[in-house]
């Protein structure tokens, strides 16, 4: 693992997505104390106060896995983030994820992960997952749905560098096992899934429904299934929480 490090950046998913990923290691990480034009999901901006947070982008090379199998690769790094949270977080505290790939502790987002795929014929030759996670910052700007950092939960400031060292060790030992059994994260992504098989509202295609989340699919696709008894599959764009 090499981790590079910048003073700042606008965004380290932008950065390496300018890179000719040929020339750098798989495991090579690309960090920015300060990120002034965080990317999130939807376009949306990701905020972090600089050198209080930790936003990264990490180079993977799985091309062991089909394109097909391509949300395997969410699912490990979701993971791996949530096996070092759970060290950290006190006792009481549930880390979930929140379909697809948002970490939660209890019912608020504590982290955030973007991840496009380079693709060669029928695998992937690359990855960039940029990995945004709230460490120590206390206050968030109003628009943030829903934010916790994890200052707020152990009221005490986690160490940025050794935060980064291990959640990027502990992404890397599933990242492994992913290399040598496919199926291997299956159990443990849908074991910790936010609201799996509790009756909830939700918002999907414009209306608001009654549903349960019953799993996810091997395309990624989220499933549930309504008190009526029809099933629903869908993408992200489909479906939203209602807090
Ligand atoms: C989300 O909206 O939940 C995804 C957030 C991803 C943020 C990270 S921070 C490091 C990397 N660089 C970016 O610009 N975005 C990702």
């Amino acid at each position: 693992m090499k981790i590079l490090t910048f003073d700042s950046l606008p965004s380290t998913n932008q950065y390496c997505e300018l890179l000719d990923l040929d020339g750098y290691e798989e495991f090579t990480i690309f960090n920015a104390i300060e990120q002034t034009d965080g990317i999130g999901q939807r376009g949306n901006h990701w905020e972090a106060e600089s050198g209080k947070n930790l936003t990264f982008s990490l180079i993977l090379k799985p091309t062991f896995l089909p394109i097909a199998e391509q949300f395997q690769l969410t699912k490990c790094i979701s993971l791996g983030i949530v096996d070092w949270l759970e060290t950290l977080v006190p006792e009481g505290h549930k880390v979930s994820i929140k379909w697809p790939n948002d970490i939660y502790v209890e019912e608020k987002k504590i982290c955030g992960t973007l991840t496009s795929a380079k693709v060669s014929g029928n695998s992937i030759t690359a990855a960039i997952a940029g990995i945004g996670i709230n460490l120590n910052q206390r206050h968030f700007p109003e628009w943030v749905p829903n934010p916790i950092s994890l200052v707020q939960i152990r009221a005490c400031e986690t160490d940025t560098s050794a935060a980064l060292n291990d959640v990027a060790y502990a992404i890397e030992l599933r990242y492994n096992q992913l290399r040598d059994n496919p199926n291997a994260p299956n159990c443990d992504y849908l074991s910790h899934l936010l609201h799996l098989g509790e009756e909830r509202k939700y918002h999907y295609r414009g209306e608001t429904i009654n549903a349960m989340i019953t799993g996810v699919n091997r395309f990624g696709h989220l499933e549930l299934l309504k008190p009526t008894g029809e099933s629903l599959v869908c993408q992200m764009k489909e479906i939203q929480w209602i807090w």
